[in-house]
């Protein structure tokens, strides 16, 4: 049988949801799966009472996720809104999940969004088979949680039009969307709710319009506050992508997650973890998740064209692809980051040494 390459949360993760909806003790909004309780639990891991462990799934400020659960619970919806890789697909994903047991109804804003994509379309040939009716309706994403009570996301929805944005008021404010060609109206019924996420670092984003922003609670998803909490989830997540790929290969050393990300940090920041020395900032964003991307990358270089353990000659290729985005610029600035940080660390030597190997 074809295995599927990529489940969704509800499927990988069914196990756990079962367990808490077993162990589930409070109060439940109105058709949604879990206590808002135990969303949190789910996302932020943790034990239940019979001992059954829930893995964490979003690393961080737990106030953060009490506060997006709290709100899908009111009648705003909510934005998830920050830098590139800072998980806010991940946790809407499975916020979705626990909330409504499912994360599929989804809509990827773009330019080329349109109204009918938000709203409704119309199946073409049974409109004029059949004239307009309910039959010839087609339902967006939208429109199915709304009937079903259940969480519909959309993603990067500052990347949509504003004046597509703008169709979204009246469907989060009176929950209802009116259909004048039948003469009919969906009314939401309780449970559904909205999860937007948006970046800040986009160019050519439309601004949500102040009526739009008004309906929206947003939770600020930040990079990972320490270099121990980004360590674990760069881990996990490697972990977790190493045992669905099948890949031939050891997990990877911790000494070399650390020193991947130490980079990453210092890059990012302009500075060195011992605040020492400053360094100039690359174009690109260092997101964590490009640091797991890193990692994973090497793991396959380790796996196939390696010898099963991941060092830094399985790194260099995968550092230097995400720190030098602009071929000019950045390019001088990671040269002089290899020659005044890299090369001095005693035990660094091994990555100077690829790096300098792949030719920069
Ligand atoms: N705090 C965190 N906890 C758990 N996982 C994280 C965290 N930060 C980043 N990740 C991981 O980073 C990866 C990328 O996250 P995701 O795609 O959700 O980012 P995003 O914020 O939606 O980025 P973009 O703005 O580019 O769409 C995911 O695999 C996620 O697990
Ligand atoms: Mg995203």
């Amino acid at each position: 049988m074809a295995t599927i390459l990529r489940q969704h949360a509800e499927q990988l993760f069914a196990e756990e949801l079962e367990e808490l909806h077993k162990q589930d003790s409070d109060k439940r909004p109105q058709n949604w799966k879990l206590s808002p309780q135990s969303v949190v639990t789910y996302l932020i891991g943790g034990k239940l009472k019979n001992g059954f462990e829930i893995t964490p799934k979003y690393i961080g400020n737990k106030r953060l996720m009490e506060i997006a659960v709290a709100t899908l619970t009111t009648d705003r919806a909510l934005l998830l809104y920050g830098l590139p890789g800072t998980a806010k697909s991940w946790v809407s994903e499975h916020l979705a999940a626990a909330i409504s047991g499912d994360s599929t109804l989804i809509i990827q804003g773009t330019a080329g969004t349109s109204e009918e994509s938000v709203r409704y379309g119309w199946n073409y040939a049974k409109l004029l088979a059949e004239g307009p009716s309910e039959n010839a309706l087609v339902e967006t994403p939208v429109v199915r949680a709304m009937k079903d009570g259940k969480i519909a996301r959309i993603e990067e929805l500052t990347r949509i039009g504003a004046d597509v944005q703008d169709t979204l008021i009246t469907i989060l404010s009176e929950k209802t969307l009116p259909v004048p060609e039948l003469n009919i109206e969906v009314q939401a019924i309780r449970g559904f709710n909205i999860i937007a996420t948006a970046n800040n670092r986009d160019k050519g984003v439309n601004e949500l319009s102040s009526a739009l922003k008004r309906r929206f609670n947003t939770v600020i998803l930040p990079v990972p506050d320490s270099i121990e909490e980004e360590i674990d989830i760069v881990k996990r997540r490697v972990e977790s992508f190493e045992k669905i790929m099948e890949l031939p290969a050891e997990p990877p050393a911790l000494k070399e997650i650390r020193r991947i990300v130490t980079i990453f940090r210092e890059m990012r920041s302009g500075v060195t973890i011992d605040g020492k020395t400053k360094i100039k900032i690359p174009s690109g964003s260092l997101s964590t998740a490009e640091a797991i991307s890193v990692v994973n990358n090497g793991l396959a270089m380790a796996a196939y064209f390696g010898d099963g353990q991941l060092n830094a000659a399985d790194l260099a290729a995968g550092i230097i692809g995400s720190i030098v985005k602009d071929p000019v610029q950045d390019k001088i600035v990671w040269l002089e980051y290899l020659e005044t940080v890299v090369k001095p660390r005693e035990d660094w030597k091994d990555i100077y040494r690829a790096c300098r190997d792949m030719g920069s």
